[in-house]
């Protein structure tokens, strides 16, 4: 079965990119590569390669916006009997931080390139999709664990972004319930590694999330960690939140994948995390103890936008996908330092 992986140079998209390939889906991604490198294709390449398995694998180097070349990608697999049956959507923008600078940057990118993406896949009868949304969409809420049913009540323009694509989804479902097979995955915080050290998280520039940032501390790229908040009303005072291993993450899209191809139709929000909440002490303290390093830290002022505490109720997708996350906290730091060690400098 043939996939379109958009995004899939990405963070996100290269863990499930290897994970696909490994189980024998024919993938093609499509990233422009604004926030990625092509150094993690090749490592993809590399990996399977080393292991002596048989992949087909396409990388197109183009945005998402441009429907030319979205119209040419369906058409060419079509003409080589090998149409894209499944489209995963990862492709996006996503620091709040930035969204709230380049709002409009943020609506052009995510919402208008969605729509373009599925104008193109209903013009080529394509009706599968797996969308990556962000537990962001749930705004400031302290009532946890957070289901799917929660209000959405976004605070940032990213955030909305993600909103304003369900709604899209819902609407086009709504229009051909007979055809269209969407589920939405709303992302907690996806951190750690592939196990293997050779593919992992590389942002570029400061990282806004915890957990690349105390790798890069502990690599001697930063000096200390930033925490923001110590009198949060929580076991320790600093912040929790649900951190999922990449790898459990990414499973959770091939279970998402197997789901929508059992259906005739279907329209599915989900959430995935790991169902469970951790203090930024508590993975400062299970890093150091798993890698032996040390984690010197700094506290700040609390950040607005945030909240105590969040993490997900995971029910639905333990009943919808028969999917429940198997990886611990102690993996997640082990397998991220791995990647940290193996690569200093990230892919650079
Ligand atoms: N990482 C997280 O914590 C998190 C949490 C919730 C949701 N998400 C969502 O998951 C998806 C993947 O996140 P990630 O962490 O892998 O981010 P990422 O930036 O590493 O990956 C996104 C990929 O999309 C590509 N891209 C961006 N704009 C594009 C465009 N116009 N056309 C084609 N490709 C484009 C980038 O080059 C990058 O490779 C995003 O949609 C993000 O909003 C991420």
């Amino acid at each position: 079965m043939r996939v379109l992986l958009t995004g899939g140079s990405g963070f996100i998209g290269s863990h499930i990119a290897l994970l696909l390939l490994e189980k024998g889906y024919d993938v093609l991604i499509l990233d422009s590569f604004v926030n990625s490198s092509s150094k993690a294709i090749n490592a993809i390449k590399a990996y399977l390669e080393n292991k002596n398995l048989n992949y087909d694998l396409q990388t197109i180097s183009g945005d998402i916006r441009d429907k030319k070349l979205l119209d040419k990608i369906f058409i060419d697999a079509a003409k080589k009997s090998n149409p894209i049956q499944a489209v995963l959507h990862l492709a996006g923008l996503k620091s709040v931080s930035d969204s709230l600078v380049n709002p409009l940057h943020y609506w052009d990118v995510n919402v208008c390139g969605t729509q373009n993406l599925l104008a193109t896949m209903n013009e080529n009868e394509c009706y599968s999709i797996v969308f990556s949304s962000s537990a962001t969409i749930y705004g400031l809420t302290d009532s946890v664990p957070i289901s799917e049913d929660h209000k959405i009540s976004p605070i940032n323009p990213y955030g909305k972004t993600k909103v304003a694509i369900e709604n899209m989804f819902y609407d086009l479902y709504r229009s051909n319930m007979k055809s269209w097979k969407i589920c939405s995955l709303r992302y907690f915080n996806p951190v750690g590694a592939h196990p293997s050290g050779l593919i992992g998280e590389d942002p570029i520039g400061i990282p806004n999330n915890l957990f690349p940032y105390i790798t890069q501390v502990a690599i001697g790229r930063r000096k200390f960690l930033n925490v923001f908040g110590d009198d949060w009303d929580t076991i320790d005072g600093s912040g929790v939140r649900d951190y999922i291993h990449i790898m459990d993450l990414s499973e959770g899209h091939i279970n998402a994948i197997d789901y929508l191809c059992s259906k005739k139709s279907c329209f599915e929000i989900i959430n995935l995390g790991s169902g469970k909440g951790y203090s930024v002490f508590q993975i400062i303290s299970q890093f150091e103890q798993s890698t032996g390093s040390q984690i010197p830290f700094s506290i700040q002022c609390r950040r607005d936008g945030d909240v105590a505490r969040c993490y997900a109720d995971i029910s639905k997708a333990k009943k919808f996908l028969g999917w429940t996350p198997k990886r611990s906290l102690e993996q997640i730091c082990l397998d991220g330092w791995k990647w940290q060690r193996k690569n200093p400098n990230g892919y650079s």
